[in-house]
């Protein structure tokens, strides 16, 4: 049996899923490395973590999900110079507990490895680059298939920097808020 409250909340469910998935407007998190995990990188594929990163465009309020064995391992955020130098001391940030998430709250470039000795010069290492200027602006022709690049995030861009039309951005945040809230209280 279906009730008028769960059917209107439905609708704006799947409202909102569209919208998030058209605008882009929720975030996605990844795991690092996929199914390798993050780990060693094996002999066959030392490469595991500079491919990964390649692969996939980061943006504002994504998450990097970093799954690993608590005891064994851990994730340091580094500067550039200790990421190239496998310097593991005075990490920006230190994370050991198996699932570690980091929040992607600016803009920048970001450098991982593990605060293991010996991991990093073994290229347990992660760079990713995340662009917090997009350029709605420049494409104003919706194109269903190009991923990510031409929509910039919503979350943390605004206050942070506002960047090249934020008042085409807000709209769609604030329908997506209303959507969630209409459904919490439909509920
Ligand atoms: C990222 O966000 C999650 C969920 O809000 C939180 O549990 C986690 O501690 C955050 N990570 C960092 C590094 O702040
Ligand atoms: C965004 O910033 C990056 C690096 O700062 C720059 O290379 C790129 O051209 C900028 N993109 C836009 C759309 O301004």
């Amino acid at each position: 049996m279906v009730s008028l409250k769960s059917s209107r909340c439905q609708f704006w469910c799947a409202l909102l899923i569209i919208l998030s998935i058209h605008g882009k407007v929720l975030c996605s998190t990844y795991q690092v490395g996929d199914l390798h995990g993050w780990g060693i990188p094996s002999s066959s594929n030392p490469e595991v973590y500079t491919q990964w990163s390649k692969y996939h465009n980061f943006r504002i309020g994504d998450s990097l999900f970093f799954l690993y064995p608590p005891s064994q391992d851990s994730v340091i955020q580094v500067t550039r110079e200790s990421y190239n130098s496998c310097n593991l001391k005075d990490p920006i940030l230190y994370m050991n507990n198996g699932n570690s998430l980091f929040n992607i709250t600016t803009p920048g470039e970001f450098y991982f490895t593990s605060g293991v000795e010996g991991h990093c010069g073994k290229s347990q290492k992660l760079h990713v680059s995340v662009y917090g200027n997009g350029s709605f602006a420049d494409s104003p022709a919706f194109a269903p298939s190009a991923s990510a690049p031409s929509y910039p995030t919503v979350f943390g861009a605004i206050p942070v920097q506002a960047s090249a039309s934020p008042s085409l951005k807000i709209p769609m945040f604030m329908s997506a808020v209303a959507g969630i809230l209409i459904c919490l209280l439909a509920i």
